[in-house]
């Protein structure tokens, strides 16, 4: 049997949803020009699909789908050819009501490709229990809002919500009318990641199979990973007909995440000769998506995480090393430069002027302006005196911590520590409110010199939380690496519900990440991008709301 696609029989299309399902991962709270940064970045790697956001989640969500549809969305790229390319399609999140649906077309609308993405769930437990509504009431909703959403927007995904629990015979009768409605794309989201790969596998093939229209429409695939089985199963999708996939940067998501773009993408690629589909990847530019959004989410990459994190092609072994040596593919199954981990030619260091810093930027995808550029120099030739050379890890540290800063209210003006054995770890802070102008110094003593300088900052700030998170990594090699410190603060959730479901008090995380060759100034820089986030909830309560009941709620 043919599969039919828009997009030619053996291409699969990637909708990456990094900045909707992945934002909801607690703590990975994204500014607006974070998410624009990203959304770039994702046309840039070629994806098909962004799923923008949640427009009806919050104003600035909205604002921020809004902003990415009129210009990433209205913005031609360049395709793995080089040839010029249609942008992305741009796509919002509802639920089937009309509130939410106004919401994601006003914020779809200005692309040149909109996408309105409904969902509504189906399984016997969320009918029963979530929704409160009877079958032939969701089915009835289904219709009535699919074809709402089509009265704007000719490109309509539907969802059922928690397929991979559905009745399967409920499934045809939802996605049909759906379809029936003006669906073009109907999408199968294993929720909980409760599923195996057989039987995800043999569900798509009998929706495809069973399911009134199906033959018409794309399937699509949407997997969570709370087994560990999300590509797996989506690999599965696929194989059954499924030619959408839906898929975050780094496997970032709720709970355990969603599938990951880069393991499903390298899959496809690597093993070509099984699954004979292509998708519009450009595979170079993989691991610098992937270091944008665990740099900016603040989401770290476990050192062995399949295709981007810092061990995948590192050989350890004498006996690996060995084999490398006398035949690169003994131990290894891909190119690092396959997914653009090269080494750079230009080495930067303390003798490099602005062009060649402007070049080599421009180079890895940074168009900065005279002012941004600037900045980023001032601090490179700062770095350039402590650290020999400066690898592009660094630059793309130096450019995220100067350029894409969320609107800070606090700023870090000095920090002194004094510390050792029989010594009170004290640390002396200085801040500026960038509201006010006014400095304010203050001192904290501390279980340590990190400690210290909280409790320094606590005192100026005034904005009581907890640390819940503290991870420090040397970002390069060698005694004059950066280091790189990511943490989390929590505070009690004080709006809505105080408590979840299981009875304990919500809470919200907000994550902050510094770079610095010392690791107390970095750990300072870190909490300060933390209280900033903080300041800037409490201040605009624009924080994003989760659409199901989980334990923390991002913002
Ligand atoms: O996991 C899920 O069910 C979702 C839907 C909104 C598609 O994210
Ligand atoms: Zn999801």
């Amino acid at each position: 049997m043919s599969i039919p696609t828009n997009n030619g029989p053996d291409k699969v299309l990637i909708f990456d949803t990094t900045l909707r399902d992945g934002e909801q991962s607690p703590g990975a709270t994204l500014n607006t020009q974070e998410k624009l940064e990203i959304a770039r970045q994702l046309a840039r790697l070629g994806v098909d699909v962004i799923e923008a956001g949640f427009p009806a989640a919050s104003p600035g969500d909205l604002e921020a789908v809004r902003l990415i549809a009129k210009t990433v969305g209205q913005e031609p790229r360049q395709d793995k050819a080089g040839q010029p390319a249609e942008p992305p399609v741009i796509c919002g999140l509802a639920r089937t009501n009309k509130k939410d649906i106004d919401a994601a077309w006003k914020a779809v609308s200005a692309a040149n490709h909109p996408r309105i993405h409904t969902f509504l769930a189906t399984s016997p437990l969320h009918m029963e229990h979530k929704l409160r509504m009877s079958p032939d009431e969701v089915v009835q909703t289904v219709h009535d809002m699919v074809s709402y959403a089509k009265s704007f927007c000719a490109d309509i995904e539907f969802s059922p919500e928690d397929a991979g629990r559905s009745q399967p015979h409920f499934l045809y009768r939802v996605l049909g009318v759906a379809i029936a409605a003006g669906a073009t794309t109907i999408n199968i989201p294993d929720t909980v990641g409760y599923t195996t790969p057989d039987e995800f596998g043999r569900l798509i093939r009998d929706i495809r199979e069973n399911t009134p229209g199906a033959k018409d429409v794309i399937i699509s695939v949407h997997c969570h990973n709370d087994l560990g089985l999300a590509t797996a199963n989506t690999l599965a999708g696929v194989q059954d007909g499924a030619r959408q996939v839906e898929v975050t940067m780094n496997g970032i998501g709720e709970r355990a995440g969603n599938t990951s773009l880069e393991e499903l993408v390298m899959a496809l690629y690597v093993r070509q000769q099984i699954y004979e589909l292509d998708t519009n990847i450009i595979t170079p530019e993989i691991h610098r998506s992937s270091d944008m959004v665990s740099r900016y989410t603040g989401m770290v990459i476990q050192p062995n995480k399949a295709i981007v994190g810092a061990n995948a092609f590192a050989h350890e072994a004498g006996i690996h090393q060995d084999g490398m040596l006398k035949h690169k593919r003994t131990y290894e199954i891909m190119d690092a430069s396959t997914i653009g981990l090269s080494h750079s030619k230009l080495v930067l260091g303390k003798h490099s002027g602005r062009h060649a810093f402007r070049v080599r930027l421009q180079e890895m995808g940074y168009h900065l302006s005279q002012d941004e550029l600037n900045k980023v120099f001032q601090r490179f030739k700062a770095l350039a005196d402590k650290k020999k050379t400066i690898s592009d890890v660094d630059l793309e540290a130096l450019v995220g911590d100067e350029v894409y800063q969320p609107q800070e209210t606090w700023e870090l003006v000095n920090v002194q520590v004094q510390t050792g054995i029989q010594v009170v770890p004290t640390a002396v802070v200085a801040l500026r409110n960038l509201k006010t102008g006014v400095e304010i110094t203050d001192a904290g003593f501390g279980t340590g010199p990190v400690d210290a300088v909280y409790q320094g900052i606590n005192r100026i700030v005034g904005a009581p939380n907890r640390l819940v998170e503290y991870l420090v990594q040397a970002i390069t090699e060698g005694m004059d690496a950066n280091g790189d410190v990511t943490i989390r603060i929590a505070v009690p959730d004080s709006r809505g519900y105080k408590h979840t479901a299981q009875g304990r008090p919500r809470r919200r995380l907000f994550s902050g990440r510094g770079i610095d060759t010392d690791i107390v100034v970095a750990s300072a820089k870190a909490y300060m991008q933390a209280l900033n986030k903080l300041l800037a909830a409490q201040d605009q309560n624009n924080a994003t709301v989760h659409i199901d009941n989980n334990d923390t709620v991002a913002a």
